[in-house]
């Protein structure tokens, strides 16, 4: 204390103890400067409570609060959910450890934030309380045992109910003899802030309930959200008007439920699900638990979790597993779940146990792993890729998140990093959902450092210095150096993966010291290797360098889809390939095609026929072309695609599993007999084929109300055209 003390009178901020405490040298400059001006909050310190110590409450206390004023009143949050959670654990044990530093208004016991004067206030008839958090089977029966414990019962034997904790916002709506009047936010827990007007438009929520049981007073609570797929397709619509993309669906959702116009709301695609109830009038006829109180609220046509997503148990050892078995449903699912809600389902024994200041002690949530979080950008660096594009990728500070550590991303292109607005030094919001590659959502420009400049596009490509061509408008921008060293390793990696030439044995080590010790400069040089050249390259032993000599011998006859694949011509991908193969059947054909007969072939559009025709013209390629034919290679003729039969000009899409066959030979045979095999259930798909496990492209083909079969009908469908 003496030191704080000393410092602030001298003014100056040397080394302060309150940051050395934390740790973390790396945080940003603006974060510093916020935790020493923070420092001017321990003076009111307890006596009895170490300096230092004082000192991070403070600074935990401040930052929650501000992180809870800028959720709750901007919906725009500075920390993480995790972060959030993190800080308010670390929190929650200074306060336990001292117990002088534990006042009422601690975020650790208060919920929320203050309502903001934008709406009317509301005081819920009963507080709307949060959530204590657990991330281990072993908290949760740490939790199971607190219990026991404080129920002091000798028969302490709760059966629970387990439902997903939608990642969304929290909401009281409260029905009158029926009917929808009053729709409210949090708030700080007893008062929020009254959105009827935006809630009214909520169409999952009925305006008024019928039926014969219709409590004379109810208030549900919900979690308001945005399904995955809706989020989605809003990002699209805005990109479309040439408006931002939202960062993600939770705080999109967080600023819908606050518009001032309910038309602003109405317009964006939210829904809820009833997890709880405020008070009610049941009259006479008290429901004794929540899972009998859901299916009252499901019969009264509110919207609660469904019953796939809906466990009861009385067995508390099978808690972790149940959890656990959400956790793995959860890229699943249409909508973010950030864990599952684990809760004693009798009221009567809810009542025994009560709550806690901030959460109930019969209920708690179990948290994922995060998927998003937040860092720092150390480098931003541009590669070249193998047909010249240049990317930029952010070098991060590793972060960990969903079990994995990001340290790339990559920012796509320019326009990117414009739209961002990121630059070096910046902190990032990054997320990682299911499958996807991790991605920078955001910047948090209040964090950015000072003297930060914005990023310079390079004018010359960072692997040979030629110039670049970046063509005004276009987000890409290409190295125009065809001998840039970076394409010709990247070209001939590409010619020989696998779904193109499949020259196994073709790896980065060995095509970096093909271009870097032997010279290639494009792959048809491949073709001309010999047994010596290879022995001499680096760790490759006689045995590999026959073998590699062997397959590539072998590809000389590929398909020529796959051998115009693995040409890399701009715009030709797989299907581009297939395509021109199958319609020109030559290799010698597709060369000498005009630029109209290109644009003639069903599935080739003016964009890729212009590309494949100027690629042919290109003197350099007419030699290398010429080079892979001097050197005996011949792709095979592609078959003729039927013109008759079930498939012919069809779009089909299959989903889910298959028995007789993979997917890829699936796609193939569609193909062969004159259709399209695509990825994406859209209204253009005329044929779904659903194995078991299909999920949400069989969903969707179900909302499109799309043709749907299954493998058998596809298998008949086949025979009887082969027939
Ligand atoms: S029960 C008194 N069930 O999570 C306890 N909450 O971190 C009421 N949430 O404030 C909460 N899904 O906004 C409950 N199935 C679920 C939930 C859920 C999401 C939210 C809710 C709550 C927060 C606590």
């Amino acid at each position: 204390m003496l030191d704080l003390l000393h410092n602030r009178k001298g003014g100056a901020f040397v080394d302060p103890p309150c940051i050395q405490a934390s740790g973390d040298a790396s945080w940003p400059w603006r974060v510093l400067k916020q935790r020493l001006r923070l420092r001017s909050m321990s003076d009111d310190v307890p006596a009895d409570v170490p300096p230092e110590i004082a000192a991070r409450a403070a600074e935990l206390r401040a930052s929650l609060v501000e992180a809870n004023r800028r959720y709750y009143e901007h919906a725009d949050p500075l920390l993480s959910d995790f972060e959030f959670d993190e800080q308010l654990r670390e929190l929650q044990a200074l306060e336990t450890e001292y117990s002088a530093l534990a006042t009422d208004d601690s975020p650790t016991r208060t919920v929320g934030f203050t309502a903001s004067s934008l709406f009317a206030p509301v005081t819920h008839r009963r507080p709307m309380l949060s959530l204590a958090n657990t991330i281990s089977a072993e908290e949760l029966a740490a939790w199971h045992k607190s219990m026991a414990e404080f129920d002091e019962g000798a028969d302490f034997e709760p059966s629970f109910t387990i439902e997903p904790k939608v990642d969304g916002v929290a909401l009281e709506v409260v029905y009158e003899q029926g009917r929808l009047t009053v729709g409210s936010t949090r708030g700080d827990g007893t008062t929020g802030e009254d959105i009827t007007a935006n809630v009214r438009t909520i169409g999952a929520l009925p305006r008024t309930l019928n039926g014969d049981a219709v409590p004379s007073l109810l208030e549900v609570r919900g979690e308001v959200y945005m399904t995955k797929a809706d989020f989605a397709d809003l990002n699209a619509q805005l990109v479309a008007a040439g408006e931002e993309p939202k960062a993600n669906p939770r705080n999109t959702t967080a600023g819908s439920l606050k518009q001032k116009d309910p038309r602003v709301t109405a317009a964006r695609p939210l829904t809820v699900m009833i997890y709880g109830l405020g008070e009610v009038e049941w009259g006479d006829d008290q429901p004794a638990s929540w899972s009998e109180a859901r299916a009252r609220l499901a019969a009264l046509g509110l919207p609660v979790a469904p019953d796939d997503l809906f466990e009861q148990t009385a067995d508390a050892d099978a808690l972790g597993d149940l959890v656990l078995g959400f956790q793995e449903r959860r890229d699943e699912l249409a909508f973010e779940i950030d864990g599952a809600v684990v809760k004693v389902d009798e009221y009567a024994l809810r009542r025994r146990l009560g709550s806690r200041s901030r959460s109930p002690r019969w209920a708690v949530a179990y948290k994922f792993p995060p998927r998003e979080g937040r860092t720092v950008v150390e480098e931003i660096i541009v590669s070249v890729g193998r047909t010249g594009a240049l990317t930029p990728v952010a070098v991060l500070k590793p972060l960990p998140l969903g079990g994995v550590t990001v340290t790339h991303t990559t920012l796509h292109n320019r326009n990117e990093i414009e739209r961002l607005g990121v630059r070096v030094g910046d902190t990032v919001v990054v997320i990682r959902a299911g499958d996807v590659i991790p991605k920078v959502v955001q910047v948090q420009t209040e964090l950015r450092p000072e003297g930060s400049v914005p990023f310079v596009w390079p004018d010359e490509c960072p692997v040979c210095a030629a110039s670049v061509d970046a063509a005004e408008g276009e987000p890409l921008s290409y190295c125009t150096n065809i001998a840039c060293p970076a394409q010709v390793k990247g070209r001939l990696l590409h010619f020989g993966s696998r779904r193109a030439m499949d020259l196994e044995g073709l790896g980065d080590r060995i095509v970096e010291q093909l271009v870097d010790v032997v010279g290639l400069t494009d792959p048809s040089g491949l073709y001309r290797l010999t047994l010596e050249q290879l022995t001499e390259l680096d760790r490759m032993g006689e045995r590999s360098a026959a073998n590699l000599i062997a397959v590539i011998e072998a590809s000389r006859t590929r398909p020529l889809a796959r051998f115009l694949y693995g040409l890399g011509i701009r715009h030709v991908g797989e299907s581009g390939g297939r395509d021109l193969a199958e319609h020109f059947s030559t290799l010698e054909r597709v060369r000498a095609a005009e630029v109209e007969e290109m644009a003639d072939v069903p599935g080739i559009g003016d964009v890729v026929a212009e590309s494949a025709h100027r690629f042919f013209r290109e003197p350099q390629n007419v030699a290398i072309l010429d080079a892979f034919l001097a050197a005996g290679v011949a792709p095979a003729p592609a078959a003729e695609r039927s013109t008759e039969g079930p498939f012919v000009g069809k779009t089909v899409v299959f989903t889910g599993n298959f028995v007789t066959m993979t997917r890829d030979e699936a796609k193939a045979i569609v193909r062969r007999m004159g259709g399209k095999a695509s990825g994406s259930v859209s209204k253009k798909t005329d044929l779904v084929v659903a194995g078991p496990g299909a999920g949400s492209k069989l969903a969707k083909a179900e909302k499109l109300e799309l043709e749907i079969i299954d493998e058998e009908a596809f298998r008949a469908l086949v025979d009887g055209a082969d027939a």
